[in-house]
């Protein structure tokens, strides 16, 4: 399943970073957004995420955002998020980055996670910025208030036209340009900045591995494409390096 490159390449690299995707939790039961069956194919990105459609009908928005932190707490991380933290006590120097929302990296494990897209399990106060992991008490046709000041709680997420978090950004460019091996694990490789991850990787000298059942916009450039779903391809990855480093 693995070429021998990728595992030399492993076998003698300082810093590993991995992107991931919506992908990495597909099998956990969270749906993708380009899938079919998508997010993005029964929700219109304009109506719900994007500030503006917020502040236009934050009842919709907050409640869209519910149903999803909904799902997100009725699931459980699965083998691939489990791998992937498994993997970050392999190599002294390892980035997890990732789009995902979902917390579910952090639930299996992992501990230096990069969020490029923020995290659904957040939120926060639009005006006095007061921080709630839980919704104060609201009803159903109302948006949630912060309990303090009255203002609307968002979610802290990166929205549509939004700036993704800088601190974040800077962190993944660094790791994404220290990688010896970069993974692009289970996302389309659609959504710039996060997509042009991969290629800066290759820029800087990483051996660039996709991982993903299905091709990709980085598909052409990758120097290894793994093709099956990250719950599969990550437990045997980590299996592979375990036995290397003991053998090494
Ligand atoms: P997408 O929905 O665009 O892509 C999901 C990718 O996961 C596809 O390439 C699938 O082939 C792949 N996939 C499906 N099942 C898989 C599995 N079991 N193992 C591995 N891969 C699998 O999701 P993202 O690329 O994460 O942004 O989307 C990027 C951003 O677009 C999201 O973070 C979100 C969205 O708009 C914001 O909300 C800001």
């Amino acid at each position: 399943m693995f070429s021998e490159q990728l595992l030399n390449r492993l076998a003698n690299a300082e810093s590993v970073a991995i992107l991931t995707g919506a992908g990495v939790s597909a099998e956990s039961g969270v749906p993708t957004f380009r899938d079919p069956g998508g997010l993005w194919e029964q929700f219109r990105p304009e109506e719900l995420a994007n500030f503006d459609a917020f502040m236009r009908n934050p009842v919709l928005v907050s409640s869209w955002y519910a149903y999803r932190r909904e799902i997100i707490r009725s699931v459980e991380p699965n083998p691939g998020h489990y791998a992937i933290a498994e993997m970050e006590t392999l190599f002294d120097d390892f980035t997890l980055i990732t789009q995902n929302v979902d917390n579910l990296h952090r639930r299996a494990g992992s501990i230096r996670v990069v969020e490029l897209h923020g995290n659904i399990m957040r939120n926060y106060c639009l005006d006095c910025r007061r921080e709630y992991k839980d919704m104060p008490d609201h009803d159903k046709d109302t948006a949630p208030r912060c309990t303090e000041c009255g203002g609307l709680i968002r979610p802290d997420v990166v929205w549509f036209g939004e700036l993704l978090p800088q601190d974040a950004v800077r962190e993944a460019e660094l790791a994404t340009r220290r990688a010896d091996v970069f993974f692009s694990v289970g996302t389309s490789a659609i959504v710039y900045p996060a997509a042009g991850l991969p290629h800066t990787a290759r820029e800087h000298g990483a051996y660039v591995v996709e991982i993903n059942p299905c091709d990709t916009d980085f598909t052409p450039y990758a120097h290894e494409v793994i093709r099956g779903p990250s719950g599969t391809v990550m437990p045997r990855l980590v299996e592979t390096v375990k036995r290397m480093k003991n053998t090494a």
